[in-house]
């Protein structure tokens, strides 16, 4: 069974002549512990499509089943999936720069039902912040990092819930190619416990090392390639 499954996906934003059809009936799989890179020319739908698989935004029309079952529309079950089943990685990493690492780390710890105690919230913080060898930055403030040590605290943060699926949004394009590198090793890093990474990237060099690439064009899929000297994670099924 796949991971997550989208049928038919269709979104548009705005309405009358404010209309945009941002996608047009993309279908899409994603197997468990797979890498899976979104191509494609700016503005042709990768970002609404990561947001529609990542329960972020509701779909126009089509289906999305995750683990099998259709994703639920009430606001409530989709907060509660999108706390327990993805991480999220974005290009700005959305780190809030005067709290410290350690405090940004278990932001998604605070809304997990049932509730995790403050201490180890921390605990599983600490692990997640040590895995990205920033074990040292732990009760720094995030705004007295660099770039690269930022994008890491907010892939502490996408990893610390162990997450199923980690949705990343053009996640080292503010970096520069070392650290960028760095980035991607440790985002693929993480199919090792079985998670399942989807990242929209204009870099081929990120997309060359993720198992499977998908080429969209205006706001559909145009082309699918399998990378057959990625690094594979514990494949499932597609
Ligand atoms: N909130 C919105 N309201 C109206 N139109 C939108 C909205 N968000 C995106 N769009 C439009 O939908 C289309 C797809 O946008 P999207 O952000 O998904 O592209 P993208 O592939 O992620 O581009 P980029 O590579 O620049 O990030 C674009 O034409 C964009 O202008
Ligand atoms: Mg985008």
């Amino acid at each position: 069974m796949a991971l997550l499954r989208a049928s038919g996906l269709s979104k548009t934003y705005g309405q009358g002549r404010l209309r945009v059809e941002a996608l047009r009936e993309v279908s899409l799989s994603v197997g468990v512990g797979e890498a899976v890179a979104l191509m494609g020319p700016s503005g042709c739908g990768k970002s609404t499509l990561l947001n529609l698989l990542g329960l972020t935004l509701p779909v126009t029309s089509g289906e999305l089943l995750v683990r099998g079952e259709p994703a639920p529309t009430r606001e409530r079950d989709r907060a509660r999936l999108r706390n327990e089943f993805f991480g999220y990685l974005h290009q700005e990493f959305a780190i809030v720069e005067s709290d410290t690492v350690a405090a940004n780390v278990t932001i998604p710890l605070e809304y997990t039902r049932p509730r995790i105690g403050r201490r180890q919230r921390l605990e599983r913080a600490r692990r997640a912040v040590e895995s990205v060898g920033l074990g040292w930055a732990l009760r720094r403030r995030a705004a007295e990092l660099s770039g690269g040590e930022r994008q890491r605290v907010a892939i502490a943060r996408a990893l610390v819930n162990e997450p199923h699926l980690v949705i990343a949004d053009e996640p080292t394009a503010a970096l520069d190619l070392a650290t960028a590198r760095e980035i991607v090793t440790l985002l693929l890093s993480m199919r090792q416990r079985g998670a399942s990474i989807l990242v929209a990237t204009h870099d081929p060099r990120v997309a060359e090392r993720c198992d499977r690439v998908v080429a969209m064009s205006d706001g559909g899929l145009a082309a699918e390639r399998t990378n057959p000297h990625a690094a594979t994670g514990n494949h499932g099924s597609t």
